[in-house]
């Protein structure tokens, strides 16, 4: 597993391409199984090459850029295990000069959710990840369902920018009582890891109505916001057509159920993605070549 740290490092991709499809895997680092689900998924589809980089960009004013992990030794540990060929770990001025001038901003799926509470956030991911993007040149890239806003507005600049590539969505890993994986995860104490347990049970009390034959948008939004109340902040409790993020009163085709809460020091997230067939509700993806599983 190769480091590199500097644009010119790259020069090295160039062989590695020889050898098969080139996957991107981008990531902040303080890396968990989730993280390292996508390596796996990624390693089945061609040479994996890590990103590790904290953007300053997508953090607003007030939220956690300086305290967020940067462990980047353990990060290459745990990824030295696995089939990566290569790690990219640029210093803020390797992707930013000193004025950031152009900047990509997302359209209608970027508005409302994490955009809503999160304001400029998707623009600075949108535009880290369009560096990243020409600086690897990727034939596939591997995004987490985990952040399923993130996806959609990634899909539509690959479509929209017309970009050649490949883009394909892992499901979110949990913990075995639930939890979804996240960096900020570990900001919790014990009582405030069980607390966040809401917004998992909120997603599947969501679900089962569903299943129990609910499609009206406003009662499955309902049923989810009122177990989500058990956070100390609820950000929001929502129920989406995919990809579009629409909001149709009755539901049909794909949904997202997604839920951001505050939980002590943390702002957590989670979602779920079913398909709706008749009666049948289903687990599901969200852009064109993901994985259900
Ligand atoms: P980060 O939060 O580090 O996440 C990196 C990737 O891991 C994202 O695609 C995210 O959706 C995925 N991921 C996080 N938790 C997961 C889980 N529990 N299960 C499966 N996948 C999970 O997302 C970012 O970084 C940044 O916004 C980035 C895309 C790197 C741009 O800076």
């Amino acid at each position: 597993m190769k480091l590199w740290h500097t644009r010119d490092d790259l020069q090295a991709l160039q062989s590695l391409r020889k050898d098969g499809p080139l996957v991107l895997v981008p990531t902040m680092g303080a890396l968990h199984e989730g993280h390292l689900d996508l390596v796996r998924l990624g390693s089945e589809l061609g040479q994996v090459v890590v990103t590790v980089f904290v953007n300053p960009t997508q953090f607003g004013p007030n939220e956690d850029f300086s305290s967020y992990p940067r462990t980047l030794e353990s990060d290459l540990e745990l990824l030295s295990k696995l089939p990566v060929s290569g790690v990219f770990a640029p210093a803020t001025k390797e992707i930013y000069g000193s004025d950031l001038e152009v900047t990509v901003q997302p359209g209608n799926r970027g508005m409302g959710l994490c955009g809503g509470d999160r304001p400029g956030h998707f623009a600075g991911v949108l535009t880290v990840v369009a560096k990243l993007f020409g600086l690897t040149q990727p034939d596939v890239a591997i995004f987490g369902r985990k952040d399923a806003q993130q996806c959609l507005v990634i899909g539509q600049m690959v479509e929209d920018l017309k970009m050649p590539i490949q883009l394909v969505d892992a499901p979110t890993r949990r913990e075995t009582d639930g939890l979804a994986m996240s960096s900020r995860n570990r900001y919790l104490s014990a009582d405030q890891r069980r607390q966040a347990l809401c917004l998992s049970r909120a997603l599947s009390a969501g679900k089962q109505s569903m299943e129990n034959g609910c499609r009206s948008r406003a009662e499955v939004q309902q049923t989810i916001l009122d177990i989500l109340q058990d956070a100390d902040q609820v950000e929001y409790a929502e129920v989406r057509q995919v990809p579009d993020l629409g909001k149709n009163e009755i539901l049909a085709g794909k949904i997202l159920l997604a839920v951001a809460a505050r939980v002590g020091p943390a702002r957590l997230i989670d979602n779920f993605v079913l398909q709706i067939n008749d009666k049948q509700v289903t687990d599901s993806y969200l852009l064109g070549t993901g994985r259900k599983s």
